[in-house]
Parts: structure tokens; sequence; C-alpha cells
């Protein structure tokens, strides 16, 4: 049948396994990751995470890059336009507004940390960060660099320092997009990935070659180090949490249930492999994950700070952004290594971010007929809008966690219910399997599509009500008790409503061009 298409499309099949890849490796790989491993039982946490990887992480995967294709090949990259492929109904595209929702939202807290490190790695290049032995001096830069102390900090004349790599961000990350998914977001990613695991490995031998760096403290030393991140501590297997956490890592990580795959996969053509490449992006993920961020934050904080690098554990900001510095500041070559450092984590944002927002601008194009350049500076108006929310209220970075929580946790899951939903239950496994292997490059054992169709929904429906058991009176409470919590919550219901409404007028459009009526008497 001769579906319109967006006529966008990648050049090479390593272009589409990086682009997915750098998706993935992110923020999460490196700030995250370490922190939740530590708190959640070291090397114990590793069994539920690869429970998780195992029977969610790379069977959605596998489901998302299918689906994409599928939805791709009927002329359609974007979620509302994808669904409707998918089930044959028109009213699903309003499911699709929640695959829009989640990298809109993200992107908007994302970019602002992204900044924070492009802030850091400049820095380290003009030694500003190198404060010397004193952790203190670390949080303090800290607190006033991101406006912690209180709301409106940044909006202050000469405070605003931020704003200068927050805007510089912001523009790459649109030049970018507006190149397009082959020139723009695909070239990126290939020269991106192969700089960023350079730099990685860099620091991974610069800490693993330290020694015991003060001779006065014999125990600080690099096997403690790891020990400290990974001894395993049992215990926690028996508290839900930490299998919410690892279950929540590994979405965050993966990119899955962002809508993500699915819209970079709707790029591919017929003959394109997807289960081998969905395989290949995700054990990349795994190497950056585990082998790099696992072995370099948590081991050098400990080898400087020993066990008051714990503190730091908890929070993936007081890791990244104030341990870390100080770690820098006192082993030798610090300077040069805190900025290879900082700016890996910029490239490895900026690879992600990127991905968060091409599934916006594809709905805009395709679903609103709009432009490249229109898209894009609608697009820009939205996240810039975001953008700002998150940085003005910065005290204790509360809009940025509150965002993290009801997105980049929850939204996320009940995203990634959809989906395993649509693949197991309205498409089937059966013609999800015959979709998966035409062009494959490896068979998925059949075990895999009764996992997706039965435990992958249990499982994500036992780990939602967990997180709402757990975690969600705080949060609800503190949505009452927190004005700036509350207007978050607020501010990303506007944003879901509004793109609701989009994606009604949308489905009007496909209406009348007749793209409906195709969709539903395809045999
Ligand atoms: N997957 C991306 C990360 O890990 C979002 O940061």
């Amino acid at each position: 049948m001769g579906w319109k298409t967006s006529g966008e499309s990648w050049g090479t099949r390593i272009g589409v396994i990086l682009a997915v890849a750098g998706s993935a490796v992110g923020l999460g790989n490196f700030l995250r990751f370490p922190g939740n491993a530590a708190q959640n039982g070291g090397g114990a946490f590793m069994i539920p995470y690869f429970i998780a990887l195992l029977l969610l992480g790379i069977p959605l995967c596998w489901a998302e890059w299918t689906m994409g294709r599928y939805g791709g090949l009927r002329g359609f990259n974007s979620a509302p336009g994808i669904f409707v492929a998918l089930t044959k109904n028109r009213y699903s595209r309003y499911l699709g507004a929640v695959a829009l929702l989640v990298p809109l939202i993200i992107y908007m807290y994302y970019v602002v940390i992204e900044a924070w490190c492009l802030g850091y790695a400049y820095f380290y290049l003009t030694g500003e960060l190198m404060k010397g032995a004193e952790p203190q001096a670390y949080s303090d830069f800290f607190g006033g660099y991101v406006g912690s102390g209180s709301d409106g900090f940044l909006y202050e004349t000469g405070r605003g320092r931020v704003f200068y790599f927050l805007i510089f961000t912001f523009f790459l990350n649109f030049v970018l997009i507006y190149r397009g998914v082959s020139k723009g977001i695909e070239t990126f990613c290939k020269f991106a990935l192969p700089i960023m695991a350079i730099c990685a490995i860099c620091v991974l031998i610069r800490v693993f070659t330290l020694g015991t760096p003060n001779p006065d403290l014999p125990d600080q030393n690099l096997v403690n180090g790891l020990g400290f991140m990974w001894n395993p501590d049992f215990e926690k297997l028996k508290d839900p949490r930490t299998w919410l956490a690892a279950a929540g890592q590994i979405f965050f990580s993966l990119s899955v249930g962002f809508g993500i795959i699915l819209n970079y996969a709707s790029y591919l053509k017929r003959k394109d492999d997807v289960v081998l490449s969905s395989l290949t992006a995700s054990s990349m993920n795994e190497f950056f994950e585990v082998c790099l961020g696992g072995l370099i934050t948590i081991p050098a904080a400990f080898m400087f700070l020993g066990l008051s690098a714990g503190q730091f554990t908890g929070s993936t900001f007081g890791m990244g952004f104030v341990a870390l510095p100080n770690v820098f500041a006192m082993m030798p070559f610090g300077r040069f290594f805190g900025f290879l450092w900082f700016f890996m984590l910029f490239l490895a944002a900026i690879t992600s971010s990127l991905s968060m927002l091409q599934p916006v601008i594809a709905f805009f194009e395709e679903g609103l007929g709009l432009k490249r350049h229109a898209s894009v500076a609608f697009l820009m108006l939205i996240t810039a809008l975001g953008g700002g929310f998150v940085v003005y209220f910065s005290k204790d970075l509360k809009a940025l966690d509150t965002m993290d929580f009801w997105v980049g946790t929850m939204a996320i899951f009940v995203l990634a219910m959809i989906q395993s939903f649509i693949y197991g239950w309205v498409l089937g496994i059966d013609k999800g399997e015959r979709e998966a292997h035409v062009g494959a490059h490896l068979r998925i054992p059949r075990f895999v599509q009764y996992i997706l169709k039965f435990v992958t929904p249990v499982y994500l429906v036992s780990i939602f009500v967990g997180v709402l058991w757990f975690s969600s009176r705080d949060y609800f409470e503190s949505l009452t008790k927190n004005r700036v919590a509350g207007m978050s919550v607020a501010f990303i219901t506007i944003v879901f409503l509004f793109l609701l409404l989009l994606t009604h007028i949308a489905g009007k459009r496909w209406e009348t061009e007749g793209r409906f009526a195709e969709i539903e008497n395809e045999k």
C-alpha cells in the first residue's frame, strides 16, 4: 500500500544503533545508577537489576522497536499515529499523548542538568573548580550555581551564570534536531559515543591507578572503594523498594517507556533488523552503566572521602556535582580529568536529550502539518517555558525532583504498561513475533513472547502499585504542603491536557486525509 511517509530515514545500520545507544547512555548511567546501587544493597542490587533487565528491559525494547517500525511503515512516526496503526482504533491516539508527555517533560529538566555539566566542564578549564580539600566549598559552589537556596535566586542580577550554559545547550539541541534524523541525530551520535567511551575509559584508568591516595589512610584504597560500592547486602533484597529502584533504573537507563524507541524505530525500512540492533544498543548501555558508571564515581569518592562518601550516595546530584569535584581537586591531574568527566557527561546528556525532542517534533510535523522550522520554533517555546519554570523554582531543586518523580518514574511505568498491553494483547504476540523477525539477524526465543504477554504486565503492575504504596504518600503529602511541588504537578497536568488537545486536532486532520480509513481497511 502507498502509505504517506515523512521521508526521514536513518543513513546506516550502525548509525541507528548508535542513536538508540546514545539515547540510552546518559546521566542515568553515570549519576543515577551508582547512587541507586550503593543505596540499595551494593552488589545485591544487581540481582533485581538483572532480573528487571531480562524480564522488562530487553523484552520491552524488542517490543518498542518492532512496534515503531510497524507504525513507521504505515506512515506514522509519532506515538499517537503509531498506536492507531497498531490497534486499528483511532481513539488509541489519546494514549499516545502519554508518549509525548514523557519525553517532553523529562527534557525540560534534563536540559538543565545537561547545562550544569557543560558549566562544570568549563569551570575545570578555567580552574575555578579546583577548590582544595574542603568539602563545604563544593556544596556552596553547587548551591550558588544552581540556586538551590531560594526560588528565583538565579533570576537576580549577577547570579545567573548558568543561563549562558543553558542557552548554549538549548540551542545546540535544537540546531541538531533541525538538521533531521540522519544529518542531525545520527551524525552527532556517531561522533559522540566513541568520544564518550574514550573519555570515560581515561577517567576509569585514572581512578584504577590511584592506589592508596593518602598513605596515612591505608584503608582508603581502590579495593575497599570497590568493596564500598559492590559488597552485597542481601538484607536489602527483602525490601520491595529495592526492586522498585532496580526496575525504575532499567527503564530510565534504557530509555524504555519514554516513547523514544518507538519514534526512532519508525524511521527504519521494512527489511531493517530490529532484534539484533535492539540487543546491541541495550548491551552498549549496560557496558557504560555497569562497567564505567559503576566503577568510577563511588570507588573514587571512597578513596578520597572514606566512609563520608556514603552521605552522598543517596543523592544523585550530591555525588555527581559535590563529592566528585572534591575528589578531582585532590587527585593528580585532577583538573584535566575533571574536565574530561564533565565533558563526557555533557555529551552523554545531549545524545539523550535529542532523543526526547524528536518524538514531539515528529508529532508536530505529521499531526499538525507544521514544517520543520515551525515545529522546531513551537517546541522551543514550550520547552523554554518548562526549562524556565525548573530554573526559577530552584529551591532544594523541588520542581526538578517533582517532575522527575511524577514523569521520570510514574509516567514511564504507565507508558510501559500501555505499550506492553498493546503489544501482548492488541497486536498479539504471534503477529508481534512475525513482525519482529522480518529482516532479523537473530531469533528471539519463543518464551520471550510469553514473558511479554504475561510476566511483563504483571511485573509492571506490581511495581506500579508498589511505588504508589511506598513512596507516593510522601509525594502526595508534599503536594499539599509544598507550593512548588503542587505547582509542578499542575504544570505537568496542563502540558498533558494541551497534548491531548493537539492529539485531538491531529486526529481530525488524519481523518480528513483518509489515513484512519486506510489503516482500518488494511487487511
Ligand atoms: N536514558 C537516558 C539516561 O540514562 C535518559 O539518562
